[in-house]
């Protein structure tokens, strides 16, 4: 780990681990520039290998974003314009952007307030006989409850695609998030735990039919399937985004401890009901944290105590998405209480693998001893 800096404490540095990698991606691109080879070559092909094994799912089909990715899934899937699909409000915009390119409607229900993920208690009472499909996004790379979200798509017969961009690695009881959907997605944006230089994305497919599907898809080849004929375009993840991706995988596992250790040190300052709680400890479940949230309703003022002590943060998601301008495209069951609630007290704080260990601990111990205070000032 680096020695302290005297900067500010940025929420995330996409240099630091690309110095171990850079020799060998220097040394894989001369090779690559002299093959010829540019499109779907064997960097894909060995990334999605490695992948479809690392998440337990039959086949991986890499793709040009995150956003192509939910866009493809949901197709494939079988939703067609009118259906709807229930997910969250809690989440970065692209996962309803693609519900609507498919001219289908997002049902947004409210979350849980221990992981900020969707509550399968409220989705039951949001399914009409229009409804499709769900779409639980596992936020901030904490897990979905599969468990009760599959029973309730198999009860209706729905189909169940993963939003998991920020979740590559995490488990639900022990085992892969991205095994538990028919389909589900990965995003390798730069800022994501497992980072391209670029735009790129995956599909994990349950079975193969769905990925021999999406293969044609991506690359202008026409599928027929359920009587309906849909058209191939181009999505197909970059060769060299691959080759990048190839090489950061190796050293995944590692990134991932020194940024679970972060997330220790954060643990041991924060009381637990102002951050993430397992809501079934215990059980397997591991997050990976692609960011890391403390909550508090005087989000601002910890905010800008941390921005005069130097320390960058952010606010997900203010407001939540029941409030965007495609809102208008989407239709809300219940009241989105806790959804609001977290857009008006979440606070994230810097979280990645090359974060020194003082600097997590200055922040742990500034948030920690703002809480403290507002406690004490609460009590008193
Ligand atoms: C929850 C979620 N879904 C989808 C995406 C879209 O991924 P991409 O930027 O690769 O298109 C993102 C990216 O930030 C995301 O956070």
């Amino acid at each position: 780990m680096a020695p302290s800096s005297n900067n500010r404490i940025g929420r995330y540095d996409l240099i630091t681990p690309m110095i171990p990698c850079k020799d060998e991606i220097m040394e894989k691109f001369e090779k690559f520039l002299m093959s010829g080879h540019y499109i779907l070559g064997k960097e894909v092909d060995a990334l999605e290998k490695d992948l479809a094994q690392q998440c337990g799912v039959a086949e991986a089909v890499g793709v040009a974003s995150g956003s192509s990715a939910l866009f493809l899934a949901l197709a494939m899937a079988g939703v067609r314009p009118g259906d709807e699909v229930i997910t969250t409000p809690y989440t970065f915009d692209a996962t309803i952007e693609a519900i609507i390119l498919l001219d289908a409607m997002p049902v947004l229900v409210d979350i849980r307030s221990e992981d900020l993920n969707i509550d399968p208690a409220a989705i039951e009472a949001a399914i009409t006989d229009k409804t499709r499909a769900l779409m639980p996004v596992p936020i901030f790379g904490a897990p979905c409850d599969m468990d009760q979200i599959n029973a309730i798509a198999e009860k209706h017969n729905l189909q169940v695609v993963v939003d998991m961009a920020q979740g590559f690695g995490t488990l639900y009881q022990g085992r892969p998030m991205g095994s538990f959907g028919r389909m589900s997605t990965l995003s390798f944006y730069p800022t994501k735990n497992l980072p391209g230089i670029g735009d790129g994305g995956m599909v994990l497919c349950s079975n193969t039919e769905d990925a021999q599907r999406i293969r044609k898809i991506r690359g202008h080849q026409p599928v027929r399937m359920n009587n309906h004929l849909y058209t191939g375009w181009n999505s197909r993840l970059d060769e060299i985004q691959a080759m990048v991706l190839n090489v950061r995988l190796a050293r995944f596992a590692g990134e991932q401890h020194d940024r679970i250790q972060v997330a220790a040190i954060y643990d041991s300052c924060i009381p637990q009901a102002n951050r993430l709680q397992d809501p079934n400890p215990g059980s397997g479940n591991h997050v990976t944290y692609h960011q890391y949230w403390v909550r508090t309703n005087r989000r601002n003022e910890l905010q800008k105590l941390l921005d005069d002590s130097g320390v960058d943060t952010a606010v997900y998601y203010n407001p939540p998405l029941n409030h965007h301008e495609l809102s208008e495209y989407c239709r809300v069951s219940g009241e989105l209480a806790e959804a609001e609630r977290a857009g008006r007290e979440v606070l994230i704080l810097p979280i990645h693998a090359a974060l020194p260990f003082d600097d997590a601990r200055k922040v742990g111990n500034i948030v920690g001893n703002f809480l403290a205070a507002d406690a004490a000032a609460a009590g008193s």
